[in-house]
């Protein structure tokens, strides 16, 4: 069927995409690297979810929150019925910055288009964002800034991005919760917030 044909051109798009990003020298990150870290998951995905950039499992493995964030991350998901398989998960910088510091203004400006073909390609109808640094790139794309993730987790901008309507809901980063349980119980809440919007929207309008 015609979906059948779309649904393998994404795959294809996502992972010809993810072929350039693990040769990209852009920026100097890659330097100290084992892998770059293109993101994971579905590209059929109706949820999408933006981290920062990868740490040391990450980059030791390829893949997007395999860590202890990333079991905490696949906890708040399987809360609301999902599994990493359902789901695209990816960051705002696609190598790690070297002792996990903080990405670049000028590493983040080099790395972000490939975040937006990911969008564009995928076209979730929820996007997660994970964190302050990732909640920011993805609110400045609707104008929209703060100052505190902690005043503007779990709420919902709807928008569009790249031609497509999306809900956007910033959140705690999941590594932040590692040791702090009103952070976790913060995301928890805000996860349940994710599910409703994702069963608003698929009640609404499945593909
Ligand atoms: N933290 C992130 O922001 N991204 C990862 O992939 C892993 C940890």
């Amino acid at each position: 069927t015609e979906g059948m044909v779309q649904v393998t051109e994404r795959e294809v798009a996502i992972e010809r995409l993810a072929t350039v990003i693990n040769e990209c020298r852009k920026c100097p990150l890659w330097e100290n690297t084992h892998h770059a870290v293109p993101g994971d998951g579905s590209s059929r995905a109706d949820l999408m979810l933006i981290g920062e950039a990868p740490g040391k499992q990450e980059d030791l493995t390829g893949k997007p929150f395999v860590g202890r964030a990333g079991k905490l991350l696949e906890g708040l998901l399987s809360g609301i019925g999902l599994s990493r398989t359902d789901v695209f998960i990816a960051n705002i910088v696609k190598h790690r910055p070297p002792g996990n510091r903080d990405p670049r203004d000028e590493e983040i400006r080099a790395c972000t288009p490939y975040l937006e073909e990911q969008i564009r390609i995928i076209a979730p109808k929820v996007i997660v964002m994970l964190g302050r640094h990732s909640s920011r790139y993805i609110l400045s794309l609707l104008s929209v800034e703060f100052d505190r993730i902690t005043d503007i987790r779990g709420k919902v901008y709807e928008g569009t991005l790249f031609g497509h309507p999306v809900r956007l809901i910033p959140t705690l980063h999941p590594a932040a919760a590692l040791y702090n349980p009103g952070y976790r119980e913060a995301l928890e809440e805000d996860f349940q917030a994710v599910g409703r919007e994702l069963a608003r929207v698929l009640g609404s309008a499945r593909e």
